[in-house]
């Protein structure tokens, strides 16, 4: 009858069984256990899974359950006895790579309210492909445990209160396409090995992040990225034409980009929405964007570009919203005037209504803008070491005494890095953060607000 007691009444605490599932580096390297050995959840005796899967997830559903400080909703109220595919928030559905067995393949709390943080024991999901929390009160940060999560393809955790540096962790996670982490408390600066994740969708805004932009930005074959209002500073990387293909939604808005426009931005053909308004952003718009076919909505507003813009541009089928107010642009086309949406307030337009003064004007322009003078590196960075790996699995046992590796190739040359220059002089007024940014940009604002499904 109870063929598991046996079994599992000899173990006083189950959670033995998988401590063989260890994050562990090389062999031989330290072992972590993947949860608290002083405080494991133990597996009643009269509980009877499906299969062996379905009981981990309880273990990592108790864990969790216990990590929670504030429920409001009662939504984890069911979250007790074996039916684990029953608990509120859990989908489950037939293995991928058994499918005659069933296991847990998504976690949905969305707007759940719910405060607590991630425990190590989540790692234990291993079937899991969604993990929704948005909208939530999780804090703390991402336990390595994640790195168990091998199907794991969505991850949206937006709207917590995550904190701590950008969680490393998901960049080991193969399967992983989108990856939600805006409206957080992240800060630090962004790993480079994440502009060369194999990503769909990449939301970071609105968190505390503070560095430069990898100047590798444009390998990532994103079609969504947004990192607006975080400090992001320094160059636009030149790298960003190269995301012509696959490129759709760009919103860089609030932050502290300061540099002139890779010239071949025209290269980004596939890019309907372009917003790097709110930077410190200097020179004038490339002639080159008026080959961005697709582009619908542009806002540079509130940077410190000058120059004539390109007729071009306002020439292009699709753009319906321009705006390009707060700059100090000296000459406008016609043709922009007749786009459905544009706004030129507070330039320096000639017979144009609420410009800036001519003295302000005069100041600004009597100063040349050196492109060069912000030194943005190349496409290729400097050498720089590769991340650590997190590589959570041992290695499967060696069948044969291994043979003796080859002579490793010699690292790639390293390109001195270039010296430290001093950053140009702070504009002389107009500090992005002293202005609210407008409500985010016009019809496109669902990019920026948590996500909701
Ligand atoms: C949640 O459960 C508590 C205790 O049973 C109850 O007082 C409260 O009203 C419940 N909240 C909701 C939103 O159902
Ligand atoms: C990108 O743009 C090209 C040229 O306009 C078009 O052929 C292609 O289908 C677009 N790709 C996507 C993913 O939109
Ligand atoms: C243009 O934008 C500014 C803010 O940058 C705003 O104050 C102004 O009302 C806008 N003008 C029009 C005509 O939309
Ligand atoms: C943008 O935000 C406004 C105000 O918050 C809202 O009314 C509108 O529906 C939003 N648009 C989209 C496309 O989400």
């Amino acid at each position: 009858m109870r063929i598991y007691q046996p079994i599992l009444s000899s173990f006083s605490t189950v959670v033995l069984l998988y401590i063989s599932v260890v994050t562990a580096g090389a062999p031989g390297g330290s072992r972590q256990l993947l949860f608290s050995p002083d405080n494991p959840i133990t597996v009643p005796p009269y509980l009877i899974f499906e299969n062996v899967r379905l009981e981990r997830a309880y273990v990592a559903l108790q864990a969790w359950k216990r990590a929670i400080i504030s429920d409001p909703w009662n939504l984890t109220s069911n979250w007790f006895g074996s039916r684990v595919c029953d608990y509120n928030g859990v989908v489950c559905s037939l293995s991928l790579d058994d499918p005659s067995i069933k296991t847990v393949s998504g976690v949905d709390l969305n707007h759940g309210d719910i405060a607590g943080h991630f425990p190590e024991e989540l790692g234990l999901l291993t079937d899991i492909a969604l993990f929704h929390v948005n909208s939530n009160r999780f804090c703390g940060t991402l336990p390595i445990g994640f790195s168990q999560l091998s199907l794991l393809f969505e991850l949206d955790l937006s709207n917590n209160r995550f904190a701590g540096k950008f969680p490393e962790v998901v960049i080991g996670l193969p399967k992983l396409k989108y990856l939600d982490l805006r409206y957080n408390e992240f800060e630090g600066a962004l790993p480079e090995s994440l502009f060369d994740k194999d990503l769909d969708a990449l939301f970071l805004n609105s968190n505390r992040f503070v560095s430069k932009i990898p100047v590798n930005m444009g390998n990532s074959p994103v079609s969504v990225l947004v990192l607006a209002s975080n400090r992001f500073e320094g160059c636009l990387p030149t790298s960003f034409g190269n995301m012509g293909k696959t490129l759709n939604e760009i919103i860089l808005m609030d932050n502290g980009l300061q540099s002139c426009l890779p010239n071949d931005m025209g290269l980004l053909q596939n890019v309907t929405v372009l917003d790097i308004s709110y930077n410190w952003l200097v020179g004038e718009l490339p002639e080159s964007m008026g080959k961005m076919e697709n582009l619908e909505v542009l806002n540079v507003e509130r940077n410190m570009l000058s120059g004539v813009i390109p007729e071009e541009l306002c020439l292009l089928e699709n753009l319906r919203d321009f705006r390009y107010g707060s700059n100090y642009f000296t000459g406008e086309p016609f043709t922009c005037r007749s786009l459905e949406n544009y706004n030129n307030t507070m330039n320096c337009l000639k017979d144009e209504r609420e410009q800036r003064s001519m003295m302000e004007c005069k100041v600004f322009l009597s100063r040349p803008i050196d492109c060069d003078s912000y030194k943005c590196s190349p496409v290729t960075p400097c050498y720089s070491p590769p991340p650590p790996q997190i590589s959570p699995l041992p290695p499967p046992p060696a069948l044969a005494p291994s043979p003796t590796p080859p002579p490793l190739s010699p690292p790639p040359p390293a390109r001195p890095c270039p010296p430290i220059y001093s950053p140009p002089p702070p504009p002389p007024q107009l500090p992005p953060s002293d202005q609210q940014p407008a409500a985010q940009s016009p019809q496109k604002n669902s990019s920026l607000s948590p996500s909701i499904n």
